[in-house]
């Protein structure tokens, strides 16, 4: 059996010079606490949630703090994850401010239902031990002006990319995903990406775990990560699989962006149609960055 491996995504687009280092070192930071995880003796769901977390908590990604904003100035937070030993899977989509959605769909994992949307979703965390926050605990200056720039000047954003996710084989082979974003910026209202939809955004099977960032809606039009674990259980090698299905989601459903893949048996393989997309894995000898 291969080693133990996670590998976290901060997002594809457009990371202008002087930010690389500081998404590549906050990838780096996320992959580490995965790591830990694994190391303490977890499983990877636990370690993809942790390594989100870390990454929702950091003001450069778009997710949790420092998450986009929808038309009207809202926050519509969207994660999911998904075991690939028990086939679990939860999403939560058009949330609130929540410092950490991708641990509601954590918790939601073992349940029957598989997507919670809106003001029930909020509920539902709510029941659950979880507290909304002030949302100008997650509303950066930064996001603001990219925020104003959009809705005032029809700016493009570049804000779909900061989506981050994380993907992870553990020590028993088993694999997971998770997926965390505030969507692209300036979004109408109820607007729901391809992050918390599982087979869209997010995936994990004994075979495979995959996480996606870009344009969400050709992603959800593709079937993006279903059609790879597909394109994978089918025998394609996942480099020329992952390869081929971003340049058709690009060429064929007009959306760019990138995502993260690990297979059962092979290295992690991170991929874009964009400038850029900043990542990050962790073994257990190392934790290597790169954009
Ligand atoms: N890929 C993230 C989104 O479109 O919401």
């Amino acid at each position: 059996m291969l080693e133990p491996t996670l590998l976290v995504h901060g997002g594809a687009g457009s990371i202008p010079l002087e930010s690389q280092a500081a998404h590549q070192q906050g990838c780096a930071a996320a992959a580490q606490a995965g790591g830990e995880i694994l190391l303490a003796g977890g499983n990877a769901v636990e370690a993809v949630c942790a390594a989100v977390e870390v990454l929702e908590d950091n003001p450069i990604f778009n997710a949790g703090r420092g998450c986009a904003l929808t038309l009207d100035g809202g926050v519509s937070l969207d994660s999911a994850v998904m075991c690939g030993y028990t086939l679990q899977a939860a999403g939560i989509g058009g949330i609130g401010p929540f410092k950490n959605p991708v641990r509601i769909a954590q918790k939601l994992m073992p349940k029957k239902e598989v997507l919670l949307v809106g003001p029930q979703a909020e509920v539902w965390a709510l029941r659950h031990g979880f507290e909304p926050v002030p949302k100008e605990d997650l509303v950066t200056e930064k996001v603001l002006a990219v925020w104003r720039d959009v809705v005032e000047n029809g700016g493009t954003g570049n804000f779909a990319g900061g989506t981050v996710g994380a993907v992870c084989r553990d020590a028993a082979g088993h694999m997971a995903a998770a997926t965390s974003t505030g969507g692209t910026m300036g979004k109408t209202p109820g607007r729901i990406g391809d992050s918390p939809l599982i087979g869209a955004g997010t995936f994990a099977d004994e075979k495979c775990a995959v996480s996606a960032t870009g344009e969400g809606e050709s992603f959800i039009r593709s079937v993006f990560a279903g059609q790879l674990a597909c394109a994978i259980r089918d025998g394609v090698g996942p480099k020329e699989a992952l390869q081929a299905l971003l340049i058709r989601v690009r060429d064929v459903y007009h959306g760019v962006g990138g995502a993260i893949l690990l297979t059962v048996d092979g290295p992690p393989i991170p991929l874009c149609t964009t400038e850029t997309m900043s990542w990050a894995t962790w073994t257990p000898t190392e934790v290597r960055s790169g954009i």
